[in-house]
């Protein structure tokens, strides 16, 4: 077997140890180093995993020489900062979503990554998740028919961040989905919400997308809700799936359900016949999407090939954030979303 990718994990907090976890069990990967700012949690995490280094800086990862690959798993304000000094110190890097708070510094983080042919990836999980793949798989091969429209609902009473509102910390995930069911950028984006815990910090958000063809899509955000809900609703000519993550087993459920259009129209309601089929609940392998998304950042590492979910990816989701997050405060107005300049393409 050829020789084990050096990684380091930055940031080990709540998510962040899951990662290191992660890196630490890997057949291809060695967990070289983890850093934090916080000593305390440094010193725990770096007790868990004899052997591995313990830095308190992120200067001490970018002039480790046995380390490849980093992994940003630091508050979101530090993303930039931190992927930026990685990226120009030659590592590999993959940041957790959102890649960026500023669609210009995800731009520039790609624009670097490019010039220096490094790896820059983003961690939108969900496009690791086995549901994911296989609803994208029935929408590519047609057994969906048209796609007419996608809704997500992750809502629950939750962790409340001070740092950044329910938009930033949520839709990144399900903006990823959408955007990678729907094989296309939207055209505008509408977003209304409300911080009623927290002035400033919206814990509540509906957005709204239209796309370049007629197909649109809604995002309901929410760590205010009396439900637990991580579902993605997509609706199709021929079928409807329905992906529901807090289902234990049965995450998707497929539904011969439609509306059919009978030959030549003479009345319009006369030629519409509702079909209530069979509902199908395919088997799912039931691999840990986020050891997935780990095991596929080791192989881009290696095999010198783009991330599924790479920088230009979370490029696109944080121009709908960005553009979610205008429309929010500017009572939701529709808010414009430009295509992706050519120079980081
Ligand atoms: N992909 C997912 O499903 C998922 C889930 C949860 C969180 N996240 C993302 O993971 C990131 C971390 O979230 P969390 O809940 O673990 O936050 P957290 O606050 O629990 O942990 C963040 C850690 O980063 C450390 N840190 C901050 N700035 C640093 C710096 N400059 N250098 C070194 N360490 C630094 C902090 O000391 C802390 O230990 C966020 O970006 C969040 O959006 C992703």
């Amino acid at each position: 077997m050829s020789e084990r990718i050096g990684i380091a994990v930055v940031g080990t907090g709540d998510w962040g140890a899951n990662l290191v976890r992660n890196f630490a069990n890997l057949p291809g990967a060695r967990l070289v180093a983890v850093c934090d700012a916080d000593a305390p949690r440094l010193a725990k995490t770096a007790a868990q995993y004899p052997g591995t280094k313990a830095y308190a800086d992120v200067a001490q990862v970018a002039a480790d020489a046995e380390i490849q690959g980093v992994v940003v798993a630091a508050s979101a304000p530090s993303h930039y900062p931190l992927a930026k000094a990685l990226l120009e110190a030659g590592k590999d890097v993959y940041v957790e979503k959102p890649i960026t708070l500023e669609v210009e510094h995800a731009e520039e983080l790609c624009r670097i990554a490019k010039q220096k042919n490094l790896i820059l990836m983003v961690g939108h999980l969900l496009l690791y998740h086995p549901a994911v793949t296989y609803m994208k798989k029935m929408i590519d091969d047609g057994t969906l028919g048209d796609l007419f429209y996608v809704y997500c609902q992750r809502v629950n009473l939750g962790k409340v961040r001070k740092d950044e509102n329910a938009l930033w910390s949520f839709a990144p995930h399900d903006l990823s989905v959408v955007l990678y069911l729907l094989g296309a950028e939207p055209v505008d984006v509408v977003a209304r919400g409300s911080d009623f815990l927290q002035k400033g910090v919206e814990d509540v958000v509906f957005v709204d997308l239209k796309f370049p063809n007629g197909k649109i899509a809604h995002v309901h955000v929410s760590w205010l809700d009396p439900h637990k809900l991580r579902k993605v609703t997509v609706v199709g000519s021929k079928k409807m799936v329905v992906f529901d993550d807090m289902d234990a087993s049965e995450k998707i459920r497929i539904y011969d359900k439609g509306v059919d259009r009978a030959g030549e129209v003479v009345s319009y309601g006369d030629a519409l016949t509702v079909r209530n089929g069979d509902i199908l609940i395919p088997k799912l392998s039931l691999q840990e999407p986020l050891r997935l998304e780990c095991t596929h950042f080791v192989d881009c590492i290696r095999d010198r090939k783009q991330p599924l979910t790479d920088g230009l990816d979370g490029l696109r989701v944080v121009k709908v954030l960005d553009a979610a997050q205008k429309s929010l405060k500017n009572g939701g107005t529709p808010v414009k979303i430009a295509p992706l300049p050519q120079e980081v393409r």
